[in-house]
């Protein structure tokens, strides 16, 4: 099947990856020349395991191509993705610039039949904007074309894309045309062999499946996370508590692991476009609003505990911090909660050494050189004449520390874990004081 991907950023790099290597054969558009060079080169602009090997094989096997031409890339397939950026607006609702103009690109380069797959994360009601868009460039042409619009959201967690896109839970569809359900069912025929997976539905309740599972999973994270705050303060272990109640399969394990608070691409945009049509629509979401404002609070508690530490004395000293990617396996620091941490501590006139398995470069490029920042290339340096060390991001190489060897590189003995990986009693037993979400000693110091 012939396939056309407009965008050739996160989604729409894997999308193309991935279906060009069940056997389609893919064109991937973007308006970037300097990015699509590259891609034609075999350079992936981005970090994405197993992404770069994928797009290598499948350009060499002549069924992944990348250009800049619409007209080509209209004219190549039935099915045309649309896969660009709708990043925030200032009023947390998604922009849909990009969107809407690859719709009127598609109409007015359109020849016959299209289907257009919305793919980027659009608010309900986006299709209808799309199809409105591409009638009305069609009747500018003054050209009477068939085609539809239906929405095919995405469920992909960066660091495990590939395996999501290709052993999702679920492939939703949202459409009312029949045209659409037999295209689609061809297109996704090679990841429903063993179990059916595709689910068609309304395209509205398509657009919002994409919001309300986000939202779900944001809640869920932001639940435990105040439940840790009252464990703080009613002197539980909130580790006891999360398998206190993942145990039960109603409630499960997944997503109930308290930390410094979510980031990344998806959850804070989601959360915050959902709130904000709620807002709009005359219906306020309140419990929507309370995830991300209890999320605000949670990616302010490290430096608030580094506070509590140095009773507020953080000017001049010197913090050392362990993983600036918003999660594991990623160089991606959108919204990370090591912003909010770097940036509270510059503003207090401390200095950070931070370190980093693949974020460093993206660090670099966000806040360039400065005197109060030092980006170490190995964990251990990043700590040396350190006064604390905080723990933002769950890499595997954090895991095991020589509690001992810690404090002897640290001036100050003062742990604090943003992601709950150690045991209280083992860290304190090295003399450390251990500062982590829900448990330890966040809330009556025992500094050694
Ligand atoms: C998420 C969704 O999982 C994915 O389905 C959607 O398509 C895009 O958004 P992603 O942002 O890549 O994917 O990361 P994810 O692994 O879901 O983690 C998001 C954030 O939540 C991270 O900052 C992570 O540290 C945090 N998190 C996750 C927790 O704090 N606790 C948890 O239990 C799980």
């Amino acid at each position: 099947m012939r396939i056309t991907i407009f965008g050739s950023g996160y989604v729409g790099l894997v999308t193309g990856a991935c279906l060009a290597d069940v056997g389609h054969d893919v064109m991937c558009v973007d308006v970037d020349e300097d990015k699509v060079a590259r891609l034609n080169k075999g350079e992936v602009p981005i970090y994405e395991p197993g992404l770069e090997s994928l797009i290598r094989q499948n350009r060499s096997a002549g069924r992944l191509h990348f250009t800049t031409d619409a007209e080509q890339a209209v004219s190549f397939g039935l099915l045309q993705f649309i896969a660009v950026g709708t990043p925030s607006d200032e009023d947390g609702s998604a922009d849909l610039r990009h969107v809407l103009k690859v719709a009127e690109t598609i109409a007015h380069h359109m020849d016959g039949y299209r289907i257009i797959v919305d793919k980027s994360t659009v608010p309900v009601g986006t299709a209808s904007r799309v199809e409105r868009t591409i009638a009305a460039e069609l009747d500018r042409r003054g050209v009477s074309l068939d085609f539809d619009v239906c929405s095919n959201p995405e469920f992909l967690k960066e660091g495990a894309a590939i395996e999501d896109f290709s052993k999702g839970a679920r492939i939703v569809v949202g459409t009312d045309s029949e045209r659409v359900v037999s295209a689609m069912r061809e297109c996704y025929a090679p990841y429903s062999r063993q179990k059916d997976k595709l689910m068609f539905m309304g395209v509205r309740s398509a657009e919002l499946t994409k919001y309300a599972a986000n939202a779900m999973l944001a809640t869920k994270i932001s639940f435990i996370n105040e439940i840790a705050n009252l464990s703080e303060r009613l002197g539980a272990d909130i580790e006891e508590v999360r398998h206190g109640i993942g145990s039960d399969p109603r409630i499960g394990y997944n997503f109930i692991y308290p930390g410094c608070g979510y980031g990344g691409s998806c959850f804070p945009k989601d959360v915050k476009a959902l709130a904000h049509t709620a807002e709009q629509i005359g219906h306020p979401a309140e419990l929507i609003s309370a995830v991300e404002k209890v999320n605000a609070r949670q990616k302010s508690r490290l430096f608030e505990m580094l506070c509590q530490a140095f009773d507020g004395q953080l000017a001049g000293k010197t913090i050392a911090l362990w993983g600036l990617a918003f999660k594991p396996n990623t160089d991606d620091m959108r919204e990370a909660p090591s912003r909010a941490l770097m940036e509270a501590l510059w503003e207090a006139g401390a200095r950070v050494q931070a370190y980093d398995p693949e974020a460093a470069d993206e660090c670099r490029r966000i806040y360039g050189e400065r005197d109060d920042l030092v980006l170490a290339g190995q964990r251990d340096a990043a700590v040396e004449g350190a006064d604390a060390l905080v723990i933002c991001t769950e890499w595997k190489a954090f895991r095991t520390v020589d509690f001992a060897e810690l404090h002897e590189s640290l001036a100050s003995p003062v742990l604090v874990d943003g992601r709950n990986l150690f045991q209280p009693e083992a860290v304190k037993a090295a003399g450390l004081a251990y500062y982590a979400i829900g448990r330890g000693d966040s809330v009556r110091p025992v500094l050694a």
